[in-house]
C-alpha cells in the first residue's frame, strides 16, 4: 500500500487522479468551517466517552489535540493538503498524526455526511447573528438620519413621477421597516435549521449506541433531527439562507437606485460625503456614486448563488450526494456579499445629507396635494369620484395656466365646485398636506415622530 494512501480509501487501488484530486477537493472553500468542525468533534468526543466508547485518557488527548490543531489552524500554521479533500479529513488525519490510537476512535458512529451537516448549521448560526447586528446597525443610522428630518418634506412618488408629499423621515423609515423584516427572515430560519443532524451516519444512522440528544445539548442545537435520510440530505436550510440574504441584496439595491437618481443634478436630494464618491478620470468635474452601483451589482452574484443552491438540490436522488459539497460557496459568497454591502450601506447612511434646500425649491411643482383636495371635497360630502373629476379639470386648468392648485382664487375653486369653501388653503401646499395625514403608519410628521421613538428604543435593545 502507498503511504501517502488516504486511511478511508484503502477500497480503491493505486493513486488518485491529480486532475481529479483538484477538482475533488473542497478543503479551499471549507477550510473556514474548521473552528466548527472542531467543536462537533470534541462534542462527539466528549459524547463516545459518556457511552464508553472511548475512555476518559483518549477523550482527554482528542480534546487536546483537537484545541491544539484549532490554534495553529488559528495563527495560519497549519499546512493543508487538498488530498485530503476537505476540512473534516484534513482534522482527523493531522489529529491521528498527533495523538495516534485515540484519534483513530474519533469517527466512531459518525460520517463525513452528517458531520458537514452540523458544520454548516454551526458556521450558519453564527453568521445569522453577524448579519443581523449588521442589519441593526444600518436601521440605526436610517432612525439617526430620520430624525434630523421628521418635518422636513420631500416628494413621494409613484411610477417614479410625483405623487404625494411626504416627510423625508417617513421615507428613511421604510427601509427601516424593510430591513427589519430580514431581520425576522432570519431568525426564522435561524429556528428551523436549529436541529442537530450529528449521529445520522452516513445514512442510517449507527448500531453504536451513539447518544444523539448529548451532542445537540452540547453544541446548543434546540432538539435533534428524526429521519437520518433527511438529516444527512437536507440543504433547505442553505437555500432558505441564501434567499434571506437575497432579499437583504434587494432592499439594499433599491436604496442604492434611490440615491443613484437622487444624487443627480436633476434630482440633488441627497449629497453623499466625497470620501465615498469617486471621480472620473477624464471628466474633471465628476463626483460618481459608484459604491452604490456597486451595491446594486453585487445583488446580481447573491441572486446568483440562490439559483445556484436551488439547481444543485433540485436533481439529487435520496440521500448524501456529492453535489451538495458545492452547497458552501454559495452560502460563503451569499454572506460575505451581504456583509460587504450592509457595512457599506451603514456608513454611506451615516456620511450623507438631505439638501433640504433644493428640495423644497421645487417641492410645489407636480400638484402634489391634489389627491388632498379630492379628499378635502370628500369630507364636504362630495363623492370621491367626483371629487377627483373636479380636481382632475382643476389641474388641468393649472397647468393651462402655469399656476399651483393654491393660486387658484376661490371663485375659479368655486366655478368648478359650490363645495369648495375659504378653508381649501389649509388643505394645499405640501407643508399643510403632510400636517392632514390622519391615517396610522401615513408619512406625516406625526406618525414618523412617533416611528422615530418606537424604533430608537427598540433598537436600543439589541
Ligand atoms: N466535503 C464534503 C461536503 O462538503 C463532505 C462530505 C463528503 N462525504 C462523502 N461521503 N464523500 O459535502
Amino acid at each position: 500500500m502507498a503511504k501517502s494512501k488516504k486511511s478511508w480509501e484503502k477500497r480503491l487501488s493505486g493513486e488518485p487522479d491529480k486532475l481529479m484530486v483538484d477538482f475533488v477537493e473542497s478543503l479551499s472553500v471549507d477550510k473556514r468551517l474548521y473552528k466548527y468542525d472542531i467543536v462537533g468533534s470534541i462534542a462527539h468526543a466528549q459524547m463516545l466517552a459518556e457511552q464508553k466508547l472511548i475512555t476518559k485518557s483518549e477523550l482527554k488527548a482528542i480534546r487536546e489535540g483537537l484545541i491544539e490543531i484549532g490554534e495553529k489552524i488559528a495563527k495560519g500554521q497549519f499546512k493543508f493538503d487538498k488530498k485530503l479533500e476537505d476540512i473534516h479529513m484534513a482534522i482527523e488525519s493531522a489529529l491521528i498524526s498527533k495523538i495516534g490510537q485515540a484519534g483513530e476512535k474519533l469517527h466512531a458512529g459518525r460520517s463525513r455526511n452528517d458531520q458537514v451537516a452540523t458544520d454548516i448549521r454551526l458556521w450558519m448560526r453564527d453568521e445569522i447573528e453577524i448579519l443581523q447586528a449588521k442589519i441593526t446597525l444600518l436601521q440605526k443610522a436610517f432612525t439617526k438620519l430620520a430624525a434630523k428630518h421628521s418635518s422636513d418634506i420631500m416628494p413621494g412618488y409613484t411610477h417614479l413621477q410625483r405623487a404625494q408629499p411626504i416627510v423625508i423621515a417617513a421615507y428613511l423609515l421604510s427601509f427601516v421597516e424593510q430591513f427589519e423584516r430580514d431581520f425576522n427572515r432570519l431568525k426564522n430560519c435561524e429556528a428551523l435549521l436549529n436541529t442537530s443532524p450529528l449521529g445520522s451516519g452516513a445514512i442510517a444512522g449507527s448500531t453504536l449506541p451513539i447518544d444523539r440528544k448529548s451532542t445537540a445539548r452540547q453544541l446548543g442545537f434546540s432538539d435533534i433531527s428524526y429521519n437520518s435520510i433527511d438529516a444527512v440530505s437536507d440543504r433547505d436550510f442553505c437555500a432558505e439562507f441564501i434567499f434571506d440574504c437575497a432579499l437583504t441584496a434587494t432592499h439594499l439595491a433599491r436604496l442604492a437606485e434611490d440615491w443613484i437618481l437622487y444624487c443627480s443634478n436633476e434630482f440633488g436630494f441627497v449629497q453623499i460625503d466625497d470620501s465615498f464618491c469617486t471621480s472620473s478620470s477624464m471628466m474633471p468635474q465628476k463626483r460618481n456614486p459608484d459604491v452604490l452601483e456597486l451595491i446594486r451589482a453585487k445583488t446580481g452574484s447573491v441572486y446568483g448563488s440562490l439559483m445556484a443552491m436551488l439547481t444543485i438540490l433540485k436533481g439529487q436522488p435520496s440521500g448524501y450526494n456529492r453535489d451538495l459539497q458545492e452547497d458552501k460557496v454559495h452560502i460563503f459568497t451569499a454572506a460575505d456579499t451581504v456583509e460587504a454591502c450592509l457595512d457599506m450601506a451603514q456608513t454611506i447612511v451615516s456620511h450623507t445629507k438631505f439638501n433640504t434646500k433644493k428640495i423644497s425649491s421645487a417641492l410645489e411643482d407636480g400638484f402634489t396635494d391634489a389627491t388632498a383636495l379630492a379628499e378635502y371635497l370628500t369630507g364636504k360630502g362630495v363623492a370621491f369620484r367626483r371629487a377627483h373629476g373636479i380636481v382632475g379639470s382643476l389641474v388641468a386648468k393649472c397647468e393651462k395656466q402655469n399656476k399651483k392648485l393654491a393660486e387658484l382664487t376661490l371663485k375659479e375653486f368655486k366655478k368648478h365646485s359650490a363645495s369648495i369653501n375659504k378653508d381649501v388653503y389649509e388643505c394645499l401646499g405640501a407643508k399643510n398636506v403632510v400636517s392632514k395625514y390622519v391615517t396610522e403608519g401615513a408619512a406625516g410628521p406625526k406618525q414618523a415622530k412617533k416611528q422615530i421613538t418606537y424604533w430608537t428604543n427598540e433598537l436600543a435593545q439589541r
